[in-house]
């Protein structure tokens, strides 16, 4: 996997002086900076992006593949609870996608405690303020290398086939 794409959804752009009791006090742009440098660390490119429309954040996790990324960090805000068109938009793609909360919302309000994107998403994080993100991204990394077969010592490094899929993965999900 190369690129990782968080996205943040409503309200996330007021981190660091929204509710600080619950989200702490760090600001969007530096859990973003952080988010990038862990990417360097772990050998790939971490874009992040913030919205506060359900609709962009569709468009963004249907273009995720399409614009070369291999997984997604989700943190959908207060969508996580009820929209049905972003739960929709992470079961239509392929690329995996793993949901993020800063606080943990399974001991919150009990309208918190319910999402209708955990159950399509390939996991989810809850409850660890900004490193939910760090750990999101290190489980499609954990993941994404499962998925390699095991290489003999001393064996050639495999190239992807061009222009065709490995035999077994068309159509595959994450
Ligand atoms: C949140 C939890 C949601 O319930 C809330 O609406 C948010 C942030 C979190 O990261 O803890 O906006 O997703």
């Amino acid at each position: 996997m190369k690129r990782v794409l968080v996205l943040h959804g409503p309200n996330l752009n007021l981190l660091g002086t929204r509710e600080p009791a619950v989200y702490g006090s760090v600001s969007l742009p530096e859990v973003d900076r952080a988010l990038r440098q862990h990417g360097q660390r772990r050998g790939v490119v971490v874009d992040c992006r913030q919205s506060n429309l359900e609709g962009q954040l569709v468009t963004w996790l249907q273009g995720a593949e399409r614009e070369g990324y291999g997984g997604v960090v989700f943190n959908p805000g207060a969508f996580t609870h009820y929209s049905i068109a972003l739960r929709d938009a992470v079961a239509a793609i392929r690329v995996p996608v793993v949901e993020v909360h800063l606080s943990n919302i399974h001991g919150r309000e009990e309208f918190r405690r319910h999402s209708v994107i955990a159950a399509v998403s390939r996991g989810q994080i809850s409850g660890f303020g900004p490193e939910s993100y760090v750990l999101g991204i290190d489980a499609l990394l954990t993941m994404n290398d499962a998925r390699q077969p095991p290489r003999r010592a001393g064996s050639p490094v495999p190239r992807p086939a061009r222009g065709r899929q490995a035999p077994g993965r068309r159509g595959s999900r994450r």
